[in-house]
């Protein structure tokens, strides 16, 4: 467990691991290792999701509990898409869950687009959907939308604005910015050929359909994610990274929905919008050096992603033990993995 201060400042967070395994890749949030082969020819990955949390871009902070959220949330999510994944000729890349920070995965080549579905229109930033449309475009990355949209309501069905992947960073450091680009722009640019594509196309929207209903079902509005595919050694199309987390989504509170939005008020978000709020309430844009927030916000964040857990997935988290290092190398032992 956390220890906490008087304060509420959280003194245990899991930021960073070191492990005897090859191939160490660190993005953001996640720590990646090779690991052999599986005895039936499978190339796999050890994917660690610590608790860093990013925005703007770069690693802002770190919240206690934020990498067992999205391993196993992502882990449930890929357990309920088993069956439709396979009837779409693609699969998933999960594996299985050593630690419950941890996730053994099929390593594949990952396709250079991110997919980006939306069910509603909204966002803040200035290439946000609803700003865009708020400034009067109509067609945005090539879909066309209809007249009278209101902020944060449904799109007329969900739609695909990919883009293309940034050019990798570590912590702390500033990531190549992820460029819009519309369907038809992926396959003109070479990024992914046209069959592939309309595969791609069909089981983001399908994946996004079923989280939209899954969630409703348990009161959560999955109103828009994002999406990581990759090929395995034999062409077969895989879905990797994160499914439907805070991280890579946008969740809202179904119950307080429908009037916060008809009184023109923002919806109750699963998210880590507290963090984006946090820093605008200090008038913060992402321009110049990024302000201190107060401990109260980084505790706030935590409940956030665990309440997102119960939520979404109708059962409590259960918390694993701090410190995450020690309990992931012991678990890794166990498993025959180190
Ligand atoms: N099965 C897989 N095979 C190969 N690479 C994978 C697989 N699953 C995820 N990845 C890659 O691992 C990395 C995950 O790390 P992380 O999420 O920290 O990256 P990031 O995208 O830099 O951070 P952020 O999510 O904050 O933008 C991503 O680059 C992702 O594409
Ligand atoms: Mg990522």
């Amino acid at each position: 467990m956390i220890r906490a201060r008087r304060d509420r400042k959280p003194v245990e967070v899991f930021t960073d691991i070191d492990l005897p395994l090859p191939g160490r890749r660190e993005g953001k949030v996640r720590v990646s290792y090779a690991l052999p082969e599986s005895a039936d020819g499978v190339e796999r990955r050890l994917l660690i999701t610590t608790d860093r949390l990013s925005a703007f871009d770069r690693v802002i902070a770190s919240v206690p509990y934020k990498g067992q959220v999205l391993n196993e949330l992502s882990a449930w999510w890929f357990g309920r898409m088993i069956e439709l994944l396979g009837r779409l000729g693609a699969r998933h890349h999960l594996l299985d869950v050593p630690d419950p920070n941890v996730s053994i995965v099929r390593s594949v080549t990952p396709l250079p687009v991110e997919v980006v579905v939306r069910g509603h229109i909204t966002g803040v930033t200035d290439t946000s959907l609803w700003r865009r449309y708020a400034d009067g475009q109509r067609v945005i990355d090539g879909h066309r939308l209809p007249e009278g949209l209101q902020k944060n309501e449904p799109l007329p069905t969900p739609i695909i604005t990919p883009t293309t992947k940034g050019s990798g960073s570590g912590p702390g450091e500033q990531a190549g910015h992820d460029e819009p680009i519309s369907c038809a722009e992926v396959v003109e640019r070479g990024l992914v050929e046209a069959p592939l594509w309309d595969q791609v196309q069909t089981v983001a929207l399908a994946v996004f359909e079923l989280g939209m209903a899954v969630g409703a079902a348990n009161g959560a509005l999955l109103a828009d994610t994002k999406y990581e595919f990759g090929l395995d050694r034999d062409g077969g199309l895989v879905l990797i990274d994160e499914v439907h987390t805070p991280d890579s989504s946008r969740w809202w509170l179904a119950a307080s929905y429908e009037e916060r939005v008809r009184a023109g008020e923002e919806p109750e978000s699963l998210d880590k919008e507290v963090v984006r709020r946090a820093f605008a309430d200090l008038g913060y844009r992402g321009d110049g050096p990024i302000p201190e927030l107060p401990p109260e916000t980084w505790t706030a964040t935590s409940d956030r992603y665990v309440e997102a857990f119960r939520r979404i997935v109708g059962r409590p988290l259960i918390p694993g033990a701090y410190p995450v290092p020690e309990r992931i190398v012991a678990n890794l032992t166990e498993a025959g993995l180190l």
